[in-house]
C-alpha cells in the first residue's frame, strides 16, 4: 500500500487505496468526449492509471489505439482490447512515443512531490514529437467543499467526507462510494494545486499548458515547452 492510502469494501484494493469492483461499476462520464475532441481522430494513446479500463473502453470504441499501464494487475485483467503495461508509472520507459500521454484521476495531485515529478517525467519521456498530454486535475473546491455528496443516476451515492490536512500541504481525503449492495472507501493523500501551482509543477518538467479544454479548467492540454 503507498503511505497514507488505503482502502475498504469487497474485492481487491490496489496499492493506491481503489477498489477494482468499484471502478468495475462505475460508468463513463463524458472524459472520453474531452479526449476525442481535444486530438486528432485515431492517434495512439498512452494511458496511465487506466484501472479497468473505464476510459479506456470508451477510447476504443471511438478508434483509438490504447496503452494502459496500471500498477495493479487486478484492475488490469478487467481491461479488453487494449496492450496492457503492469508496473509504477513514475519508472515507466516503454521505449517508444505516443501521440497523445493521458495522465487523468487527479493523479497529478499526488502528495508525494517526488512521485508528482516521475508521472509528469514519464508523461515527457513518451511524448511523440508534435504530441500533447492530457491532464485531469481536481476542481477548485475540491479539498474546501466537504463533506459533500452527489447520488449518481446509476444509483449510487459518492461522499467526499473530510479532506485533513497531514502536513507540508498535503491533505488526507476521506471518500465512500454507498451502493444498495455494498459500500467502498478510500482514504488517500492528495495536494491541492492552484492554477499557478500548477502551472509550475508542469514547467519544472519542460511542459506548458496549451489549452484548458473545460470551463472548469479540469482537463487540460499540456505541450513540450519547446514545441511551441
Ligand atoms: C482512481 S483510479 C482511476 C482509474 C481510471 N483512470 C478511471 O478513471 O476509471 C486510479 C488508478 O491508477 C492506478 N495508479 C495510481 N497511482 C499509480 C502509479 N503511481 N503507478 C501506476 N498506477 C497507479 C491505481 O492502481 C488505479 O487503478
Amino acid at each position: 500500500m503507498r503511505e497514507g492510502h488505503e482502502g475498504t469494501g469487497p474485492g481487491a484494493i490496489t496499492p493506491d487505496g481503489c477498489a477494482v469492483e468499484l471502478y468495475a461499476r462505475l460508468p463513463v462520464a463524458d472524459e472520453p468526449d474531452v479526449i476525442a475532441a481535444a486530438v486528432p481522430a485515431g492517434v495512439r494513446i498512452l494511458e496511465l492509471g487506466s484501472g479497468v479500463g473505464r476510459m479506456t473502453h470508451a477510447l476504443l470504441e471511438r478508434g483509438f489505439e490504447v496503452t494502459a499501464v496500471d500498477e495493479s494487475a487486478e484492475m488490469l485483467e478487467r481491461v479488453r482490447g487494449a496492450r496492457t503495461i503492469c508496473g509504477p508509472i513514475e519508472g515507466l520507459d516503454l521505449g517508444e512515443t505516443f501521440d497523445v500521454v493521458l495522465l487523468a484521476s487527479f493523479l497529478v495531485h499526488a502528495g508525494d512531490v517526488e512521485v508528482r515529478r516521475g508521472l509528469l517525467r514519464t508523461c515527457v519521456r513518451h511524448l511523440a514529437k508534435g504530441g500533447c498530454v492530457l491532464i485531469q486535475r481536481e476542481g477548485e473546491d475540491y479539498h474546501t467543499d466537504v463533506p459533500r455528496e452527489r447520488v449518481d443516476p446509476a444509483g449510487f451515492t459518492v461522499r467526499i467526507v473530510s479532506a485533513e490536512p497531514v502536513g507540508d500541504g498535503v491533505d488526507s481525503v476521506h471518500a465512500e462510494y454507498v451502493f444498495p449492495d455494498a459500500t467502498w472507501t478510500q482514504t488517500f493523500r492528495a495536494r491541492p494545486l492552484t492554477r499557478e501551482q500548477f502551472e509550475e509543477a508542469l514547467a519544472e518538467t519542460g511542459l506548458t499548458v496549451d489549452r484548458y479544454l473545460t470551463e472548469d479548467r479540469m482537463w487540460v492540454r499540456a505541450v513540450p515547452m519547446s514545441d511551441t
